[in-house]
């Protein structure tokens, strides 16, 4: 498939999606967001791919939604588009996506890094919500997952005077997995995901729905949710290898079975 703003390669069976529209620091367009989300679910789908990585570039992650295109609409056009219904499908992609970022994290730019499972930061980067600058609030999940994120306080803080925080000040508060120098975000990224892409892919994917479970349910749901998947697994080809192997001190061949 071919793509405006969106690049998209394979390293190993990890699928790179860079978003790319770099003279507006990624802003984020209706048609980008389509095209990430349609990638997305293909990269989903596709058994040569088993972890997904989101980046940008070293300025900017991306400086959230184009004002251009949200300045010129109507209340009700905006409402007509129903713009948010492809972020929703963005949290039903079932393999896990590891984000890394760099300089500007905006807005719709922040709310796409909530929206990774892992985040690896480079040390320029600049992370926040200054949407009520424009007199206007997040719509992609900002008031919600960063509250979730980093705490009441902190999230009313960000959100009530739109200032960005520091990658190191977001890492502090479990907003970003890691924090690495500029040069190496990338690179430390590509070999988390290549790691988490050795493990079985079955239950990759069942301990990453199960993880979500925990900021949904009530605690012995989740906890019944957690023992459903434990089960699951326990049927897979791939548990069977992973304790035989073990038992006979040699390395495991996982197969997604
Ligand atoms: C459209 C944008 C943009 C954006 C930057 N640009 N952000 N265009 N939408 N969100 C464009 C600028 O107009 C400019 O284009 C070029 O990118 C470079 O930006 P500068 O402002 O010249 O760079 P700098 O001085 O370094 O400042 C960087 C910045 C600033 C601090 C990131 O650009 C900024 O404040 N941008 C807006 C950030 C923001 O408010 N984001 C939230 C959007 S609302 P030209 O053509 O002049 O060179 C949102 C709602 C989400 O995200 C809802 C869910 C989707």
């Amino acid at each position: 498939m071919s793509y405006e703003f969106i690049t998209v390669s394979i390293d190993e069976t990890v699928g790179l999606i860079t978003l790319n529209r770099p003279k507006i620091l990624n802003a984020l367009n209706l048609q980008l967001v389509d095209e990430l989300v349609a990638e997305l679910e293909r990269m989903d789908r596709d058994p040569a791919i088993r972890v997904i990585l989101i980046t940008g570039n070293e300025q900017a992650f991306a400086a959230g939604a184009d004002i251009n295109e949200m300045a010129e609409a109507s209340a009700i056009e905006i409402m007509k588009r129903n713009q948010f219904a492809v972020w929703d499908r963005m949290s039903l992609i079932s393999k896990p996506i590891i984000g890394a970022v760099s300089g500007f994290v905006l807005g719709g730019g922040c709310e796409l890094m909530m929206n990774c499972d892992i985040v690896i930061a480079s040390e320029t980067a600049q992370i926040g919500q200054p949407e009520i600058k424009l007199g206007v609030m997040p719509g992609a999940g900002g008031t919600q997952r960063l509250t979730r994120a980093v705490g009441l306080r902190k999230a009313m803080e960000m959100l009530l005077t739109g200032d960005p925080i520091s990658a190191r000040e977001a890492w502090q508060y479990g907003l970003v997995n890691r924090v690495v120098p500029v040069e190496a975000y990338l690179q430390e990224a590509l070999k988390l995901a290549k790691k988490v892409a050795k493990q079985p892919p079955l239950a990759v994917q069942v301990i990453k729905k199960s993880v979500h479970k925990a900021e949904d349910l009530p605690l012995q749901e989740g906890m019944d949710y957690e023992r459903s998947g434990f089960y699951l697994l326990l049927a897979s080809e791939d548990r069977k290898e992973g304790m035989q192997a073990f038992l006979e001190k040699r390395k495991p061949r996982f197969t997604g079975n």
